[in-house]
């Protein structure tokens, strides 16, 4: 398995560029299930999430190009001819997002076979919330041998309270309703940047949304969808993961090709923190050049502080004079960071869904390993910050969702490196899903 070898005490300097949103890539390439025309997305980060994805497109017969040039990343994809409406176990097991796929596949071929995905290293993550939803809508669901299956003649238009907020059921819903004879209306919606940008390709599919960004969208069915061209949205985590790393390490750092309105949470926590932040297009500059002070987060849904920076913002922490107190409430067990960060030298205590963060603490590097995406994002910026040499294990996490991150973050001044085994990278990734 790949580990990172990084040495601390460099501040970052320079600009790094941040790559398209793996969180909007994923819920769009499974809406090219919804029509049999190609298309067509820009954008795309350089991430193993995205392979897994086009493999389980690819095993359903859709025809997916995949390519990433220095100019653009994109991929075609055209599920003209569908041969087997199926995610198997082998892949949602690595990947939840998989699960996508349920609500498309229904509206369009009236049949779709899904793994359920199991446990996960960040809480149960039930996907309850779906299978409701595609019930209201008309689909007849059933469990058997570990799988979903759901069936409709055509799917009817229905209006649907989610109980409680979820980005992908949200996501789920709203592509299967688009080809649902009628009006559906989703209330409880999660607002998240990631939808909104979903719901803009669906409707360059054809498709006929009006809402998405509020919690109330409506979504007139239609008979069918056609091919688009569409450009993914910026990486707003990977965006906020270099500004809190700029910011930790007491560096000038611009992160340049992001969207600022979608880190408006971040930004004023960073402000909060005695961080200059200043934004300019679509380039975001931090300055970490006085004493970062310690600021209490709550997790939230968005607009709110988002869960996928908690990790990340306690590394900072960490490093702010006085207490701070991170509360995560989108996740149960979203702290296994915590510990790692501790074995480095940090005062972290858990009480329930609370961190209590008591800066600041030196730390010093040591071997720790990562437990899921965001919390390797976390020991990566602890690491930069750290005495001597920190080798984390269990990259494989950070390699779903961060494109080539050792290469930007060397490239603003960080020792960071890649170190192997003799095994071939394909059987480095064991399967976990978070
Ligand atoms: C998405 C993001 C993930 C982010 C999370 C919260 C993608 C691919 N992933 O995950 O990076 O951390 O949003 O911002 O976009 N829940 C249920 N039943 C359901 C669905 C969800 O109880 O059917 C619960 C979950 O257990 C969790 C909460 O709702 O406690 C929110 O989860 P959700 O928004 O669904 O997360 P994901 O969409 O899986």
């Amino acid at each position: 398995m790949d580990k990172f070898v990084i040495r601390g005490g460099n501040p970052l300097l320079g600009t790094v560029r941040v790559s398209g949103a793996k969180n909007a890539a994923l819920p769009s390439m499974a809406a090219a299930l919804l029509t049999d025309e190609p298309v067509i997305l820009e954008n795309i980060p350089q991430v193993r999430d995205i392979e897994t994805e086009r493999k389980l497109l690819a095993a359903m017969g859709a025809e997916v190009e995949l390519g990433y040039g220095r100019a653009q990343h994109r991929t075609t994809i055209c599920c003209r001819n569908l041969s087997s409406p199926e995610a198997s176990y082998d892949l949602v097991k690595t990947m939840r997002a998989s699960t996508l796929v349920l609500g498309p596949l229904v509206a369009r071929m009236g049949t779709a076979r899904v793994s359920l995905p199991g446990g996960c290293a960040i809480g149960a993550r039930p996907i309850d919330l779906h299978l409701n939803g595609l019930e209201k809508l008309g689909a007849k669901i059933s469990q058997e041998h570990g799988y979903i299956e759901a069936r409709a003649d055509r799917l009817q238009g229905a209006r649907i309270v989610f109980e409680k907020i979820t980005v992908t059921g949200t996501e789920d819903l709203l592509m299967a309703a688009t080809l649902a004879e009628g009006e559906t209306i989703l209330e409880n919606c999660a607002r998240e940047p990631e939808v909104v940008d979903l719901a803009a390709l669906l409707n360059k599919m054809g498709a006929q949304i009006d809402g998405a960004g509020s919690h109330t969208i409506r979504i007139h069915g239609v008979q069918k969808l056609h091919g688009a061209r569409h450009r993914i949205i910026p990486d707003r985590i990977e965006a906020g993961t270099f500004l809190v790393a700029g910011a930790l390490t007491g560096g000038d750092l611009m992160v340049s090709g992001c969207e600022p309105l979608h880190l408006n949470a971040l930004l004023q926590k960073l402000e909060e923190c005695g961080v200059t932040v200043r934004c300019n297009g679509d380039s975001i500059r931090v300055i970490g050049d006085g004493p970062l002070k310690g600021a209490d987060v709550v997790t939230e849904e968005y607009p709110g502080f988002p869960t996928d920076m908690q990790a990340q913002y306690m590394a900072l922490a960490t490093q702010a004079e006085g207490t701070s107190i991170v509360t995560e409430n989108i996740f149960e067990n979203r702290f296994m960071h915590a510990q790692e960060l501790v074995r480095m030298g940090a005062n972290v205590k858990i009480e329930g869904s609370r961190a209590v963060v008591r800066g600041r603490t030196p730390l010093s590097g040591a071997a720790v390993q990562a437990s899921d995406l965001r919390a390797s994002a976390s020991l990566v910026l602890a690491a930069l910050v750290a005495d001597g040499e920190t080798i984390i294990d269990r990259v494989y996490h950070i390699d779903r969702g961060y494109e080539h991150i050792e290469e930007k973050l060397r490239g603003v001044g960080a020792q960071i490196r890649r170190i192997g085994e003799l095994l071939p990278r394909r059987m480095t990734a064991p399967a976990v899903a978070s």
